[in-house]
């Protein structure tokens, strides 16, 4: 399925959509085409403050579109620079809920030039869904993004 995905997200890529228009478009093909993700989201480091912004979603809308560096997953890997998989967000204290239907997130960093500009957030609904090859796909989404800003 990502070996099918990979082409389509570099043709967003180079397509003559604005930046906003092709990270939405990679949410909403990554929300429709993968089953086990239900919430595909950009967050970016908003300006000279230690904080996330969200940016492009597709999925329920939520609350948390500032997320202070440190808190919840996507804070965490604001400041680790690692990729960071929770198999059960019930197990996790600093965690950040935005859905009760939401059992396990993968957070990806997103670099620019070597530095952790944002990341890639998706929330689902399945227990323990994750292998190495969803965080190797959402490496190369974010390299290509990282194209495009
Ligand atoms: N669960 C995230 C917050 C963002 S929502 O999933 C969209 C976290 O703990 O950082």
């Amino acid at each position: 399925m990502f070996n099918l995905l990979r082409p389509q997200v570099s043709s967003i890529i180079d397509s003559n959509k604005t930046p906003d228009a092709k990270m939405l478009a990679i949410c909403e093909l990554l929300k429709a085409e993968v089953p086990h993700y239900d919430w595909v989201g950009f967050y970016f480091k908003n300006g000279d403050k230690r904080e996330l912004k969200l940016g492009q979603y597709a999925g329920a809308p939520t609350d948390h579109t500032i997320i202070p560096f440190g808190k919840g997953i996507c804070g965490q890997v604001a400041e680790s620079n690692e990729n960071f998989v929770v198999p059960d967000v019930q197990a996790q204290d600093n965690y950040i809920a935005c859905s009760i239907t939401v059992k396990s997130e993968i957070v990806i960093p997103l670099f620019v030039n070597g530095e952790n500009i944002g990341q890639i957030d998706i929330d689902s609904n399945t227990p323990d869904p994750f292998t190495k090859a969803d965080e190797t796909f959402l490496e190369f989404v974010n390299f290509e993004v990282a194209k495009i800003l």
